[in-house]
């Protein structure tokens, strides 16, 4: 990725202020950096970021914990989620998009987007529809793509099957519940006590409290379970499949686990950028079939907090950062 200071007349010399990381640690590792304003080549984009949104994967890479990022490719800024308008146009990139549009994406790790400008490629951005803010619109990306290709991609979730969801009020969650209802499956839902009247709303048949209930006595023979914890929560799982089910990881899965059992896994996987799912999801959320759950949101300046309440605080669906302020 170009980093090189744009220089020209109609480029604004501004700062550009970053997430930076220049070693792993505790969340105090986490920066404000004032980098230089990346140039659009070819058929790239500079979005001028009004909000970006932090998922897991940003605090466990401040704190070392992804290994595909390691330590030989640091210094490096972080977020994966933009929403903002478009401030510059690569070579390429004239003939589908003008400076001014507004803009969401889910991009790569090779860029950051929680920044004043990111630089964003044609193929990870969509129009953001008029109906949805920039706030909701940088919450959704990552989330939305791993729930959207978890359930549909890699689990096949069909109308009619039974499907379980844990972490139903996170951020993938949230967001995967609301997918297989709009499917028409049939979904049983894990969540703390205090989200089980939101998950309720979400239109499932059950929301069952993950830690004052067993998901065993309410979720069996399961076509899909949808994992987004891990350790024994996924072992618990594999029982309430039934024969020929299929479960689906957003972290490791146990394939000889599911081998034995006669059960489906999908080996561990990352949810990617993809154009044509995200302009769909939009749709769904800008005529208010999928509903974004916000939980809060802080200005870029508070970078450190808001890592820290997101990791921390149990919050409902997402955290966003903006850059113009809280
Ligand atoms: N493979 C990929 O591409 C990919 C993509 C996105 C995310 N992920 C991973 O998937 C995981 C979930 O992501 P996220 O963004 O949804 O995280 P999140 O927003 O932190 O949500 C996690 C949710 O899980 C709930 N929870 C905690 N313990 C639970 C249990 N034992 N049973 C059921 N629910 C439980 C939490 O509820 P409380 O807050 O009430 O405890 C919270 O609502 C993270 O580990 C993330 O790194 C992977």
């Amino acid at each position: 990725m170009t980093d090189q200071i744009i220089a020209d007349q109609h480029q604004p010399l501004v700062p550009n202020r970053t997430v930076w990381l220049d070693w792993f640690g505790d969340l105090d590792v986490i920066a404000l950096s004032e980098r230089p304003v990346p140039q659009a080549v070819d058929d790239e984009v500079l979005v001028r970021v009004a909000a970006a949104s932090i998922n897991p994967v940003d605090w466990k890479m401040a704190e070392g914990e992804f290994p595909p990022k390691g330590e030989d490719q640091l210094p490096y800024a972080l977020g994966r989620d933009v929403a903002g308008r478009i401030e510059a146009l690569g070579t390429r990139a004239h003939n589908m998009l003008s400076v001014g549009d507004r803009v969401m994406a889910f991009i790569d790790f090779d860029r950051g987007a929680q920044a004043d400008y990111v630089v964003v490629k044609a193929v990870e951005l969509v129009a953001t529809p008029d109906e949805v803010d920039d706030v909701t619109a940088a919450a959704l990306p990552l989330a939305a793509m791993t729930a959207w290709q978890g359930l549909f991609d890699h689990g096949q979730l069909q109308a009619g099957q039974r499907v379980l969801i844990h972490g139903a009020a996170g951020g993938v969650g949230h967001l995967a519940v609301q997918f297989a209802v709009w499917k028409g499956a049939t979904v049983f839902a894990t969540a703390g006590e205090g989200d089980l009247d939101y998950v309720r709303s979400l239109g499932v048949e059950r929301a069952i409290d993950y830690k004052n209930e067993r998901f065993e006595h309410h979720a069996t023979n399961l076509a899909l379970v949808f994992d987004t914890q891990g350790g024994e929560t996924q072992v618990r799982s594999f029982d309430m499949l039934k024969k020929g089910g299929t479960l689906v990881s957003t972290l490791d899965p146990d394939e000889a686990k599911g081998r034995a059992m006669g059960v489906r896994t999908v080996p561990r996987w990352l949810a990617q950028p993809n154009a044509a799912q995200l302009g769909e999801i939009a749709g769904l959320v800008a005529v208010g079939t999928v509903k974004v759950a916000v939980d809060r949101t802080f200005a870029l300046d508070r970078v450190r907090d808001a890592y820290a309440y997101t990791r921390d605080e149990h919050p409902r669906g997402k955290v966003v950062l903006t850059m113009a302020g809280e």
